[in-house]
């Protein structure tokens, strides 16, 4: 029965769970940013990281074809389509060295963010931890309070390479940890793993019996020659993790919601338990399309990291000129950089916003850690980015 207090809250009062995910800090920016728009003002957005560009014409293709078959429109089973996991074992073989059992080690996520949420809900109850990068992909964190445990944030270290300093991590927390989420390349540090350091991850995780979770959003999006590693790579890693690897940042798909859980089977085997009570899978014709763009030739994929190569020197460079020190990232689509001596996060995007109509990410709405600095995502066509790199030039110098 209602407790009185949930009586006197209204039909629509959230559940206390959600109510704990902390406000949406930047409800103020994007007040302003409709405001200008409204008032005709001409801004780019260089907030969110969604690919401008279209997914590859092949994918498209498998799309068209899968989904004018009449037994590709039925229920999905959450385990997937064959092709799709044999696409996905192939892949791993021969882009990552891994060994991956189509039958045990891989299966259909609606999205990576869909996938690490319900791990939350699979593998925590409400006395557990999960050990958050911070900053981090938001659902690290409010994966964990919706499903009424604990998310203990991990600073990532700047003199580490933006990686935590897993000594440093809380006794207790490291006891009651039963989840760890990582990212490399990482967003919004844009690092890449540090030499050594998931085979830290591998013991600290053996010793206190913690499930790693590899969020593998950018490993095909890098530059300068940089191979990005898969976590299962690492000796043992598939004892104590699973790996989310999602199609959409590489492949330009972040709306076909199409991603993989690859590595620990009985893992993922508790994961498909908790989806056989939450959905129905992932559309069959979107795991074809998937298998098609995991099959399909590299070039689409190459071009386009010579397009975010371009576009993120053009950023460095113009930051520079305004006496930003930032390092061109290796990975991801996003350069992260200091805010000028003087500002916060939330102050200098502010100042981004109204001396230039160009909109930045502040660093804190990705934790506590990111505070002092921001994010620029890559994800608008070269001759906007060129735009905004001229005004910010232009305005902030
Ligand atoms: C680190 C990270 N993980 C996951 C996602 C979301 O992936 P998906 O579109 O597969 O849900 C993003 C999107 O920005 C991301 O940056």
């Amino acid at each position: 029965m209602a407790t009185p207090e949930t009586r006197n809250r209204g039909v629509a009062a959230p559940s206390r769970r959600l109510e704990a995910i902390p406000p949406y800090m930047f409800a103020e920016l994007e007040r302003r940013i409709s405001d200008k728009r409204a008032a005709g003002i001409d801004v780019i957005s260089l907030g969110i990281g969604d690919p401008d560009e279209p997914t590859y014409p092949h994918i498209v293709k498998a799309m068209q074809e899968a989904v004018a078959e009449n037994a590709n429109q039925k229920y999905p089973t959450n385990r997937g389509r064959e092709e799709f996991r044999e696409a996905f074992a192939d892949f791993y073989d021969h882009r990552f060295g891994v060994e991956i059992d189509p039958d045990s080690e891989v299966m259909p996520a609606i999205g990576a963010k869909e996938c690490i949420y319900n791990l939350c809900f699979a593998f925590l109850d409400p006395e557990d931890v999960a050990l958050a990068s911070d900053p981090g992909y938001p659902v690290y964190t409010a994966g964990p309070t919706l499903a009424g445990a604990r998310a203990e944030l991990l600073p990532l270290v700047p003199d580490y390479g933006f990686a935590p300093d897993l000594s440093a991590v809380p006794a207790d927390a490291a006891n009651h940890a039963r989840l760890m989420f990582i990212n490399y390349p990482n967003n919004p540090t844009g690092a890449t793993v540090p030499d050594g350091f998931f085979e830290l991850v591998v013991s600290f995780a053996r010793e206190h019996e913690i499930l790693v979770v590899h969020d593998n959003a950018y490993s095909e999006t890098t530059y300068d020659g940089y191979v990005a590693p898969s976590f299962l790579a690492v000796p043992g890693a598939k004892e104590v993790g699973v790996e989310v690897f999602s199609l959409s940042k590489g492949f330009n798909m972040t709306g076909w919601r199409c991603a993989a859980i690859l590595g620990n089977p009985d893992a993922i085997q508790t994961y498909w338990r908790l989806k056989t009570n939450v959905d129905s899978g992932l559309f069959e014709a979107v795991q074809l399309a998937g298998a098609a763009a995991l099959r399909g030739p590299r070039g689409p994929v190459e071009r386009m990291n010579e397009t975010y190569t371009r576009r993120r020197d053009l950023v460095v460079a113009a930051l520079r000129d305004i006496g930003v020190q930032v390092e061109p990232p290796k990975g991801t689509i996003y350069i992260w950089a200091p805010v000028p001596e003087g500002h916060t996060s939330t102050s200098f995007a502010e100042l981004v916003l109204e001396e230039a109509a160009v909109v930045v990410s502040p660093g804190s709405m990705y934790g506590p850690s990111g505070e002092g600095f921001f994010r620029i995502a890559l994800t608008a066509p070269d001759e906007r980015i060129e735009e905004a790199v001229e005004r910010m030039r232009e305005h902030l110098s």
